[in-house]
């Protein structure tokens, strides 16, 4: 799949964004090794910090659904419906990347594809 297809994706997901609170869209789409393909969207709650990103629900769904081999994925953040920015994942995000994802593991922002190690070249594990 191109890079921009791929991209497309995340903004697709981002629809399902429930961000009453923020109203930052954020969707996200992880590709497997093996190309299964898991979409997941920011989930916010009234309980401010309940909130799960968009990232994280997709690895969460992948990981619940017997899937632990990642090659890629392309996340899309918005308040406005312009995509074109950058949507960094968070520090969290990259902890639970860090956990199930090699330094190869691709990222797919708006303005371009990065590595992992590009956003978090030390990590912690035990
Ligand atoms: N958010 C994500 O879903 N992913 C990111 O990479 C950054 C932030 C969400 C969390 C919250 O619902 C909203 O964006 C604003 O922080």
């Amino acid at each position: 799949m191109k890079d921009a297809d791929f991209f497309a994706l995340a903004v697709k997901a981002s629809e399902k964004s429930y961000s009453p609170y923020s109203n930052f869209k954020v969707g996200a789409v992880l590709l497997t090794k093996d190309g299964q393909i898991f979409t997941g969207c920011n989930i916010e709650n009234a309980s401010y910090s309940l909130t799960m990103c968009a990232e994280r629900t997709a690895f969460f769904k992948a990981v619940s659904s017997g899937f632990r081999d990642f090659k890629a994925i392309a996340i899309a953040g918005s308040s406005d419906g312009d995509f074109s920015k950058p949507c960094i994942p968070c520090g969290a995000c990259l902890q639970v990347m860090a956990e199930l994802c090699d330094d190869n593991f691709m990222i797919v922002l708006a303005d371009g594809v990065y590595r992992l190690s590009e956003f978090l070249p030390k990590r912690f594990t035990l």
